[in-house]
């Protein structure tokens, strides 16, 4: 555990101040979800890091020991119950076809296993990258002829935890190669972009800047393999978009839309930065 005395080490050019400080949280702590899943919270980082990050670690080695702990039983963790609300939602046939998600998927275990770790992903018969969400409003349009959910709404989020929950433990795993690469090269390029009055980019907080302070935050390295993550602050499920916002906000800059092209692109960057993780979703953080 770090024990230098708290001093500023940047100060960007509006006076955001960010510290080095003693950290709270125990980042060599093992996280075992139900005593039965076990997550890999740090491993090496992906060669296409290589200079940039020492090895990659999950966000969750970043929290208090109470956040933490909430994390690692699903009675505790208020993020898992909103994603069992989402089972009702996988069983209710909706729309002209008169069909459920389980009519063609089976159980959420036996459709959706596997499918949290690898995406967002090249689609081959949209010839686009998707999300998750960007499927299930396929799915939902063009297969049950129901409404599409809000990007960012609470029944997609929840059903996005659920999808996410059957895939804890494996570790995320996106393709960044092949058609994927344009979109996977865009969204490293805004990674490196800075936003905003503050002039900062996502690199200057979660790659220089991880393990220490910015205002009473104890900063990550930014992963996003905990998605969706039940936030203590807001007290709700919240979407990767509704996080990629909040940080852009934070530099005082105009966020992209949802499930903009920008966005996406960002997403599969920022998931290639995690590869190795396990998938943690439903996460819990603050
Ligand atoms: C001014 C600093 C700052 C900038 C710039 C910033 N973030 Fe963040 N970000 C934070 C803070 C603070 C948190 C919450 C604590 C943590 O996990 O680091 C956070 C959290 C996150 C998380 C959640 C991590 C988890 O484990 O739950 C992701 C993902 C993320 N940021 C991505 C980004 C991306 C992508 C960008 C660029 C568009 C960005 N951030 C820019 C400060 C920043
Ligand atoms: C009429 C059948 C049908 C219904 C109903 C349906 N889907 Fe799908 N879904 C498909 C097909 C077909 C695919 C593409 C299969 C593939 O390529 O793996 C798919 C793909 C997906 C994928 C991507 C899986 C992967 O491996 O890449 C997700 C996620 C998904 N569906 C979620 C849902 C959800 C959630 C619902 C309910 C809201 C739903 N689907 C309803 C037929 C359906």
């Amino acid at each position: 555990m770090k024990t230098a005395p708290i001093r500023v080490i940047t100060t960007f050019s509006a006076g955001l101040a960010i510290l080095a400080g003693a950290a709270a949280a125990d980042p060599d702590a093992d996280l075992v979800i139900n005593d039965e899943i076990q997550i890999i919270t740090r491993a090496e980082a992906p060669a296409h890091l290589e200079g940039a990050l020492p090895e990659i670690r999950s966000g969750w080695t970043f929290r208090t020991r109470e956040t933490q702990a909430l994390q690692m039983d699903d009675f505790e963790n208020p993020g898992f119950s909103a994603a069992e609300m989402a089972i009702e939602a996988w069983e209710t046939a909706e729309g002209s076809a008169g069909k459920s998600c389980a009519d063609c998927h089976g159980t959420v275990e036996e459709g959706m296993r596997g499918v949290r770790a690898v995406y967002p992903k090249w689609v081959e018969s949209a010839g686009e990258v998707r999300t998750i969400e960007m499927q299930i409003n396929d799915c939902r349009t063009n297969r049950m002829g129901a409404e599409e959910w809000k990007y960012i709404g609470a029944d997609m989020v929840n059903m996005t935890a659920l999808i996410a929950s059957v895939s804890r433990g494996l570790p995320v795993n996106v393709a960044i190669d092949g058609p994927a690469r344009e979109m996977w090269e865009k969204g490293k390029e805004i990674y490196y972009t800075r936003f905003g009055q503050l002039d900062m980019s996502c690199a200057n907080c979660h790659e220089e800047n991880y393990d220490n302070y910015i205002r009473a935050d104890h900063l990550s390295m930014g992963m996003s393999n905990g998605f969706p993550t039940y936030r203590l602050k807001n007290t709700r499920l919240n979407a990767l978009h509704d996080r990629f916002n909040g940080c852009i906000r934070d530099t005082r800059g105009v966020p992209f839309d949802v499930g903009s092209p920008e966005f996406v692109a960002l997403e599969l960057y920022v998931a290639s930065r995690g590869n190795g993780l396990s998938v943690e979703g439903p996460s819990v953080r603050n």
